[in-house]
């Protein structure tokens, strides 16, 4: 018995903690909805139970007794009918000022000054660009906390939809447009989104990590991410790795500074992929098991993945490996 209740439990989601919970905002949009939700919340309480208090008393003062015979008809009540048509009218003016309010609040709309960030989306991933820092990455944005930021999305294929409940979000990222989404995030710490629109085979695979860093730690961030990473130590398996990547089939598609063979843009900008904690649109833990699974056979670990599976024998896989592992 107490394991079918301990099972009950992790499936409703009993157990905690909530990474996605919107009802524990960390930013202003968040705070924005999470208030408006909970104003219409207890409207709807409000609602439910009179409603459902004059159901039971209807059903019970009326209900029909032993030898009572037939009820006396009736036939309309204008003033009650007046009452029930006003009384939802106005509930319905007390949400939508709120909500209306909330809508322009969230347009997206950063005060000058504010941090810029544009967000492609891609089949199943997310390209982060900071136009002012010049720094390209992917899957794991980096923000510092207490400053104004601002979302810039579009989408390199088909519809999708930035998520991150105690941050920001939803908002569709549509092709040939721009949309926006700005807020202030007020705690540091590490928050976890996902694509909240059906954008394929893999769309439940593509997540995103934030990451909001005191600013300290974020100046720290942006410098390593600036700098060229450190050429591997000659004779290393990571140098090996290095001209394996320059000769193989990767540089179609991924970019990594400082490598010039290196320069699709289809995938992941790879030029600081050692220093991410994911891969695979944050899907996966950076580690030496899941790079080398991924290269060997990204499809085969994420339905539809456009990553080809990259057969190599061991030593060269190794190399590769650790060649993308020294990108820090
Ligand atoms: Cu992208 Cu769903």
């Amino acid at each position: 018995m107490v394991p079918l209740f301990t099972a009950a439990a992790v499936v409703t989601g009993c157990g905690g903690p909530f990474p996605q919970s919107t009802l524990a905002p960390r930013s202003d949009f968040s705070a924005a909805v999470n208030t408006l939700f909970t104003g219409i919340f207890w409207w709807a309480v409000v609602v439910f139970v009179i409603v459902e208090g004059l159901l039971l008393f209807v059903i019970i003062r009326y209900r029909r007794r032993e030898g009572a015979g037939e009820p006396r008809p009736l036939h309309g009540h204008t003033a009650l009918e007046i009452g029930w048509t006003l009384a939802p009218a106005l509930i319905l003016v007390f949400i939508a000022v709120p909500t209306m309010r909330t809508i322009f609040a969230t347009a997206g709309h950063a005060p000058a000054g504010a941090l810029r960030v544009e967000v492609v989306g891609h089949q199943w991933w997310w390209e982060y660009r900071y136009p002012d820092l010049g720094i390209v990455t992917a899957n794991e944005l980096h923000l510092p906390v207490g400053t104004p930021v601002q979302l810039e999305l579009t989408t390199a294929d088909v519809i999708h939809s930035f998520w991150v409940p105690r941050l920001g979000g939803k908002r569709d990222l549509t092709p040939g447009r721009v949309t926006r989404i700005a807020f202030t995030a007020d705690s540091a710490g590490e928050f976890s989104g996902q694509c909240a629109e059906f954008c394929g085979a893999s769309h439940a695979n593509m997540r995103l990590r934030v990451f909001v860093q005191p600013d300290s730690a974020f100046r720290a961030w942006v410098a390593g991410q600036r700098a060229q990473p450190a050429a591997p130590a000659p004779g290393s398996l990571a140098e090996r790795g290095r001209e394996d990547f320059a000769r193989g089939a990767c540089i179609a598609c991924h970019t990594i500074a400082g490598l010039p063979q290196a320069r699709g843009i289809v995938g992941p900008n790879l030029t600081h992929v050692g220093s991410r904690t994911t891969i695979a649109g944050a899907l996966f833990p950076n580690t030496t098991e899941y790079l080398r699974r991924w290269i060997d056979d990204a499809p085969s670990l994420k339905p539809g993945a456009l990553m080809p599976a990259i057969v190599l024998p061991d030593d060269e896989l190794s190399a590769l490996v650790a060649y993308l592992q020294s990108l820090r």
